[in-house]
């Protein structure tokens, strides 16, 4: 029998989201390893008792699972905490029986630091450890809006034909290749049973731009969007206080 990954899927904006797009990227390198695949997307699963029967038995069935979740406010939102209690519960209660299971998770945060990931990530690890799940390790990823919707080849895409000093392939390219990398290392080891060594995890803890760029970047969007929007002249309002 072929051995199974599920992927839980942890983000409220669905297919749109970093989550999937990265943790759909993980499983469809491990189907290509000849490793089944089921994707779970938590929103819509844990408001279903047929469709948590179904997650229940595919964690149940699964060598490796894999969970990738967006970070809020600094943690585990709070669908990512109900998933990790009803798993807590079913695991107590036998549904989940004991088997060799890793675990690798996914902490997509907002902003530029890969850092801000660090509480959510042992948290994840905590939570392996107290259901028996093999951790095999963490992927703090930083400025994950970038892979929003795209998946990093698409990214990357974007990218193809700019002059070879224009920063962009220092700010956007190079992290994207390093993700790349160090998701096709886990996906090796995890596809042998083994967890991802430390050394090749700690390549992602890097501040990909300066601070600066980054919120300029965010400045040029949010200016762009008020001018789609005809608003461009009202971004300084404060209707919240009272005119004397
Ligand atoms: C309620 C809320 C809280 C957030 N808190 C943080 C935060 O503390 N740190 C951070 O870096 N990003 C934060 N973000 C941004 C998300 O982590 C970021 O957009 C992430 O890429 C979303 O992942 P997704 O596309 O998988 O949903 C927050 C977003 C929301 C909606």
């Amino acid at each position: 029998m072929s051995k199974q990954v599920t992927l839980l899927m942890c983000s409220p904006r669905k297919k749109q989201s970093a989550s999937y797009s990265l943790g759909s990227y993980v499983t469809s390198l491990l189907e290509e390893k000849g490793i089944t695949a089921k994707i779970f997307q938590i929103y819509n699963t844990l408001r279903d008792s047929d469709k948590i029967d179904e997650m229940v038995k595919a964690i149940d069935a699964s060598d490796i699972l894999v969970l990738s979740s967006p970070l809020y406010v600094d943690s585990a939102p709070f669908m990512t905490i109900k998933l990790m209690n009803l798993i807590a519960k079913e695991k107590q209660e036998g549904k989940i029986r004991k088997k060799e299971r890793l675990i690798l998770a996914i902490s997509n945060a907002g902003y530029l630091e890969y850092f801000h990931n660090n509480i959510a990530i042992r948290i994840y690890e905590q939570f392996a450890k107290e259901n028996e799940f093999t951790w095999a390790g963490g992927l703090p990823i930083g400025a994950a809006g970038m892979y929003t919707s795209m998946s990093i080849s698409d990214f990357l895409k974007q990218f193809e034909g700019l002059p070879e000093e224009d920063p962009r392939h220092e700010y956007f390219c190079k992290p994207a290749r390093i993700l790349d990398f160090v998701i096709k290392t886990s996906v090796d080891y995890l596809s042998k049973g083994e967890i991802v060594p430390r050394d090749e995890l700690q390549k992602l803890e890097f501040i990909s731009m300066p601070l600066q760029a980054y919120a300029d970047g965010g400045n040029k969007n949010w200016i762009g969007w008020a001018e789609q929007l005809g608003t461009k002249d009202k971004l300084r309002d404060k209707p919240y206080e009272v005119k004397k």
